[in-house]
């Protein structure tokens, strides 16, 4: 089916404008969904339903050609609007695991770790060191230390890590490669529990600081400042304050260069936005990128710097559309002149987004996508807990228990949130692709969930 713009048209119900194949963030599902005459929704090939039956349920699925295809999205928009050398890195904290390590270090990004575990994550699924980069607002001496024996580079963030760089740096051969982290002072739209770059933020340097700790580390013989970096925040339908953040980083560039520092690097961050519901209407990576590469060729240019290279830091940009959930549906629970609640075998545990921050999901019977709706239902989870409601005011086509029901767009900040609330297993994720699906994350067991508890002697 072909639209006007030449893209091919979607017939899911849930989506009435075009499949952009070019960038994953403006779509709904992933690009590789597809409804058969029966109406059975199938994604890399897989039937849906098929998927559930043979891997269980809460399921976590990751389209491998979406994930792919905004790998490519930043790339080629990177080397399409930016005059410099740059590289994009993808910010693990969105989904970490060795699968989705190994694909993204196959299409040549960097990464973006902030704990042992993901930097672990990043090095055991095939990154290579020189293009990780070690954030986080209080990072432990141990975290520091397996950075450095890596040759990782670290993003300084205050003076706490300062203080233990420079222990653990004492006697070092070769320079420490860092990056510097300030708080840009800029306000955008978007949850406040995800907004970074305003001045009253747990992260980075006081922009006021920035002169002192320049000065500092020019006198840190063990220290390689290498770059400059602000993020503003997350979740951004905005292009203008990535704009703005240009002429901020490029002043700093600027003053860090006039104070002796050979800085070869400016990082953006992350935070372009993506369709959670049809009404969302985030900008292309194309767009976005081409709006941060002009503004920070253009700040370079009217302060006759050279170019630095661009790096730039998508975490839910790269892999939210590219992951969906399947639950089963089960028990329902009519109220009469109120609600009728559905409830699946998952829920805040496996997506805490909406009870945290009252996210919007979309969500579809997955053998029956395309059927008419019947009833509005509110979709909730099986916590005990009355906030762990998924969506709300769904449109559902008549259900029954067994059921599998599809949530979309939740391939970021779902499973690398999961939790086990009321000792529930994190489920298993499959990746597809070419029709095959492949375990990458295998689910848990309710008796793995007692491995760490200790049974003091004298309670036995
Ligand atoms: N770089 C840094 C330094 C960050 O702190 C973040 C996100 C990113 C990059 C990636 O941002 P993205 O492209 O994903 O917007 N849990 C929240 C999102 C928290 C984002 C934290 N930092 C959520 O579920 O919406």
């Amino acid at each position: 089916m072909a639209s006007s713009s030449g893209l091919p048209k979607t017939s899911l119900p849930w989506a009435d404008g075009d499949i952009d194949l070019e960038s994953p963030n403006r779509n709904l599902a992933p690009i590789s969904t597809e409804l058969d005459s029966q109406g059975r929704l199938r994604v890399g090939g897989c039937l849906l339903s098929d998927l559930a039956t043979r891997f269980g349920t809460p399921l976590y699925v990751l389209d491998e050609l979406t994930l792919r295809q905004a790998c490519v999205a930043y790339r080629e928009a990177l080397l399409r609007h930016y005059p410099g050398p740059s590289l994009a890195i993808y910010a693990s904290k969105a989904n970490s695991s060795l699968a989705i390590t190994a694909l993204v270090a196959s299409e040549g990004l960097g990464l973006d770790a902030v704990s042992a575990g993901e930097l672990l994550t990043a090095l055991e699924g095939g990154m290579p060191p020189e293009r990780i980069v070690l954030h986080g607002n209080n990072k432990s001496a141990e975290e520091i230390q397996l950075a450095l024996q890596h040759g990782v580079a670290v993003v300084v963030d205050n003076w706490r890590d300062l203080e233990l760089l420079q222990e653990l740096c004492q006697g070092h051969s070769s320079k420490v490669p860092l990056f510097l982290r300030f708080t840009p002072g800029i306000e955008c739209h978007t949850h406040e529990y995800i907004r970074t770059g305003h001045l009253d933020s747990k992260f980075g340097f006081d922009p006021d600081q920035l002169e002192t700790v320049l000065r500092f580390l020019a006198n840190c013989s063990w220290a390689h400042l290498r770059g400059l970096h602000a993020h503003i925040g997350s979740q951004i339908f905005e292009l203008t304050p990535h704009r703005d953040l240009a002429a901020v980083l490029a002043d700093a560039l600027l003053l860090a260069r006039s104070l002796g520092h050979n800085v070869t690097d400016l990082n953006v961050g992350g935070g372009l936005g993506i369709r959670y519901v049809n009404s969302d209407d985030p900008p292309s990576i194309d767009c976005w990128v081409q709006v941060v590469a002009e503004a920070i060729a253009g700040a370079c240019k009217e302060r006759e710097l050279d170019l630095p290279r661009l790096l730039c830091e998508p975490g839910r940009s790269l892999v939210a559309s590219a992951g969906i959930t399947l639950y089963q549906i089960g028990s329902r629970k009519e109220i009469a002149g109120f609600s009728t609640y559905v409830a699946v075998d998952g829920g805040m545990s496996d997506n805490p987004r909406p009870i945290t921050y009252q996210s919007e999901y979309t969500a579809c019977l997955a053998d029956q996508a395309a059927a008419p709706a019947v009833e509005k239902v509110t979709l909730v989870g099986k916590h005990c807990e009355s906030g762990d409601v998924l969506l709300r005011n769904l449109d559902l086509p008549a259900s029954k228990p067994g059921d599998v029901l599809v949530v979309l767009a939740t391939g970021a900040y779902n499973a690398s949130m999961a939790s086990n609330y009321n000792r529930i297993p994190r489920p298993a994720a499959v990746l597809v692709a070419d029709g095959r699906a492949e375990l990458v994350q295998r689910r848990e067991r309710p008796d793995e969930l007692l491995r760490y508890d200790v049974l003091p002697e004298r309670l036995k």
